[in-house]
């Protein structure tokens, strides 16, 4: 009796295990024929519908279905513990998309008249502000007509809308939202000042002002022009279902092109073959290095060079700029040198392929040279495709921008060299998505270590990799709640010290529906 009981124990483990094992295989297996083909947009469909994430939700192990190595790659990589060190992504904590709303949310009420948006800045500035004006048109009850895209920046893009995002799916998938249409009614167009009011919406402003002092404009016009779309809506204290629908619109609604997302894929594609990669948005391109006045490495004639560009452009505010201090306070883009530094240090070896998601580096091969030494494999746009499949985004910078976009919210690593627009978009991306590491140099630190090396006090090696290891122990973009305001900062000084909406979606759009899944090891002992 006994007997029998432990043999039926012994096979039903058998029994389980085996189960999990063909889990774990099918899903493996799954995860693999996810991978894009050229044909059709299969990237599109990895960004999750309503419908994808509530079956994500239903079907627990998010990591194991997305898991973003090839099988054979993973079977070699499992149990490696090269594999946990370097690319294992973070726990998810029970942290999954939710951002259905919620039972009060009613259909888009009558329209009350039009917004017009004028985006300003980058891409990813862009993105994040288009998502805000769709809550904006929401808060005052508005038809959104499709946002103009910012031809006057630094980057001179001529692209509209449709060049970069898939406008029918962005009008399609918000129509329980807000009503969206492309242009605004011919009859419109030529109202004259009464019928249209031109408004910089106030930075960082809550439902109280778009309520009271936007809406009532529509009293005496019938469009509401927004000159800007920058960082217009706070970031905090606003009803979840608008915190929810920003969240609809940027990581479900707001997709690339279907051109775009094709090459996207492509390039995610090849860098794969490659094996599992790191995505290093490496923001040392002229703007930036003018912008901040960073010169730590570069000659006096590139400082020079800089300084002229920073002296010339009217919309930037600080000419006078003190390099070393900006440096030491970590305002300062780690250099492609530094980047090099950093990365043996985690422990990448120097066959890690990264893909370098920037555009022009400045000074070229002259500054990128020692990156290169210790990691041959560098990979961009330019090299994983053809001249004749990237022809079409050259002088489109949104467009190449959204290229590298794709690779990085795709990659097993992504680490960006400064904290900057596109650094924040990806890894609120990919918090959301629960995807692999986002690594966060801290630069203030770091720049303290590198000048050791420079100085010679110090030298690379087990000590410098422990340090900066544990220095980043805890900035791997695992899921943790958005950072508020910084205490002490007072007006606007406050909203611009809190941490961004789109960086972090935590807690508005990640929720834990269960308590953290049970250890089936424990159930089957
Ligand atoms: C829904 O509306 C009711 C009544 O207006 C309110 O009491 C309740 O708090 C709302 N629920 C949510 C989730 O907003
Ligand atoms: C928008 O419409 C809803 C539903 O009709 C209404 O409750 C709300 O007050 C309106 N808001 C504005 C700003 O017009
Ligand atoms: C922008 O869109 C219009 C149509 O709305 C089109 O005629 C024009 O060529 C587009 N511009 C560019 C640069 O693609
Ligand atoms: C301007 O347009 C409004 C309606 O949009 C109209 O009532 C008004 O007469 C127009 N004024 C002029 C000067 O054309
Ligand atoms: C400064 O800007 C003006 C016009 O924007 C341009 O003509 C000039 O060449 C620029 N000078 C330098 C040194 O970049
Ligand atoms: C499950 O439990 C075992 C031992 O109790 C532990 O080693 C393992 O890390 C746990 N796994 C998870 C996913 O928590």
């Amino acid at each position: 009796m006994q007997k029998r009981k432990f043999i039926s124990l012994v096979l039903l483990r058998k029994l389980l295990t085996a189960a999990i094992i063909s889990i774990t295989f099918l899903a493996l297996f799954t995860g693999h024929l996810h991978i894009p083909s050229s044909k059709d947009h299969k990237f599109n469909n990895k960004f999750p519908t309503v419908q994808n994430l509530q079956r994500t939700q239903e079907l627990a192990p998010p990591h194991l279905s997305k898991l973003p190595l090839s099988t054979s790659k993973l079977n070699r990589l499992r149990g490696d513990s090269d594999y946990v060190k370097l690319w294992k992504p973070p726990s998810n904590r029970g942290f999954l998309p939710c951002t259905k709303p919620t039972p009060n949310y009613t259909a888009p009420a009558e329209s009350r008249g039009y917004l017009l948006v004028h985006t300003n800045g980058g891409l990813n500035q862009m993105r994040s502000g288009i998502c805000d004006m769709v809550a904006v048109a929401r808060i005052i009850n508005a038809t959104l007509v499709i946002p103009e895209l910012d031809k006057r920046s630094f980057w001179q893009d001529t692209s509209n809308f449709s060049d970069v995002f898939d406008e029918e799916h962005f009008i399609n998938s918000l129509a329980n939202d807000v009503k969206i249409i492309k242009k605004l009614p011919i009859e419109l167009v030529m109202v004259n000042e009464t019928g249209m009011v031109k408004q910089q919406f106030r930075s960082w402003s809550g439902m109280d002002y778009y309520e009271n002092e936007i809406a009532r404009l529509w009293e005496d016009h019938e469009v509401i022009r927004a000159s800007k779309s920058d960082s217009r809506l706070a970031n905090n204290n606003l009803p979840p279902d608008i915190q929810k629908l920003r969240c609809r619109a940027c990581y479900e609604a707001l997709r690339f092109s279907p051109r775009i997302e094709q090459i996207g894929k492509l390039l995610v594609e090849r860098m794969r073959s490659r094996g599992p990669y790191i995505a290093l948005h490496l923001r040392y391109e002229k703007d930036m290095l003018a912008f901040s006045g960073c010169t730590h490495d570069l000659s006096l004639d590139e400082a020079e060079e800089l300084r002229i560009i920073r002296e010339n452009i009217s919309y930037w505010k600080v000419k006078d700029i003190d390099p070393v201090e900006q440096r030491s306070k970590g305002f300062c883009p780690l250099t492609p040198k530094e980047v090099g530094i950093f990365l043996t240090a985690l422990g990448y070896p120097s066959k890690t392929p990264i893909y370098i998601a920037a555009g022009e580096i400045y000074g070229g091969e002259s500054h990128m040279a020692e990156l290169r030494s210790r990691y041959p494999l560098l990979m961009s746009k330019e090299t994983l495709a053809s001249i004749e499949e990237l022809e079409p985004f050259f002088n489109h910078a949104s467009q190449m921008a959204a290229l590298d976009y794709i690779v990085s919210i795709e990659s097993d690593v992504f680490i960006p060299s400064y904290s900057g627009n596109m650094a924040r978009a990806v890894e609120g991306h990919r918090r959301f998505l629960g995807r692999g590491r986002s690594i966060s140099p801290d630069r203030k630190a770091l720049v303290r270590l590198f000048d050791k090396l420079d100085q010679g006090t110090m030298t690379e090696g087990k000590k410098l990799s422990n340090r900066i290891i544990d220095l980043h122990i805890r900035r791997l973009g695992s899921p943790r709640k958005r950072k508020g305001p910084i205490s002490g900062t007072k007006g606007m000084d406050r909203f611009r010290s809190e941490e961004t909406f789109y960086a972090n979606p935590l807690p508005d759009c990640l929720c834990r529906t269960e308590p953290p899944s049970r250890n089936i090891s424990d159930i089957i002992k």
